[in-house]
């Protein structure tokens, strides 16, 4: 679409849930549809912006006019997003990328008969959105996005906007049952290092379009500081 917002920028999306497998058929998985990523997808391709998706696991159909990779372990992800975060000029990095993997993957059906129990060992996955802030090049705008749990949300969020030295968290609030994963709707509180901003209640596409109207705040070239105001 020529004429939008974000004509020429090139944006890369993260969306969907990694998968860590178990053995042949299982798998260490979490809740994320993509839901969200898919919305942020939409919105900047349809301000005029080249649109990479990301896709971990998602199951529903791609917004048109954007270019979608297939990933399912976080390997895979940090992979397809290192090589398409070096020609992006915004990273909207919201997928859940499982934080452990099991240490070592069956190759064939663990079987349960002459079994009492199973342990799982997990390890460490790579941290990709810390990985790709260390590697960032001027000019480069990075969102992350962080699903916490009540209290101390918003200052759990900024403690990542610090540590992976990012432009903004976006904060979901998961211990409500109303929004986050898999509901149409979504509340979200964005996080910069020049304050914080509340988006109300509302459809996840109206959501993402006010998350790429912080983005286009961050990278005004007269925006010295964001739009938001710091809440009392
Ligand atoms: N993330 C990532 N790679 C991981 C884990 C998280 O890139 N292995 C990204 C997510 O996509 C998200 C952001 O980091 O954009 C914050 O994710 P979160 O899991 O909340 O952060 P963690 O640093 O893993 O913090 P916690 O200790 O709360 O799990």
């Amino acid at each position: 679409m020529a004429g939008g917002a974000l004509d020429g920028l090139r944006v890369l999306v993260t969306a969907g849930g990694t998968r860590e497998p178990i053995d042949s058929v299982r798998y260490v998985g979490n809740r994320s549809s993509g839901r969200m990523g898919l919305a942020l997808a939409a919105e900047a391709a349809r301000r005029g912006a080249g649109v990479t998706l990301v896709a971990a696991n998602v199951a529903l159909p791609k917004p048109e006019g954007v270019r979608r990779v297939e990933v399912e372990t976080a390997a895979e992800l940090l992979a397809a997003t290192q090589t398409a975060f070096a020609d992006s000029d915004v990273l909207l990095m919201a997928a859940a990328v499982a934080d452990f993997r099991p240490s070592q993957r069956a190759d064939e059906k663990i079987a349960k008969s002459g079994r009492e129990r199973l342990s799982l060992e997990l390890e460490p996955t790579e941290d990709v959105l810390a990985e790709l802030a260390r590697g960032r090049a001027g000019g480069q705008t990075l969102i992350g996005f962080a699903a916490e749990y009540g209290e101390g949300a918003i200052e759990r969020a900024r403690a990542k906007l610090e540590r992976k030295r990012l432009d903004a968290v976006v904060v979901n609030d998961i211990s409500r049952s109303d929004i986050g994963f898999d509901a149409p709707d979504n509340e979200v509180t964005i996080v910069t290092p020049a304050g914080e901003s509340r988006v109300p209640l509302g459809s996840k596409q109206a959501v993402a379009a006010a998350i790429l109207d912080e983005v286009e705040a961050i990278r005004a070239p007269s925006a010295e500081v964001s739009n938001l105001r710091r809440d009392p």
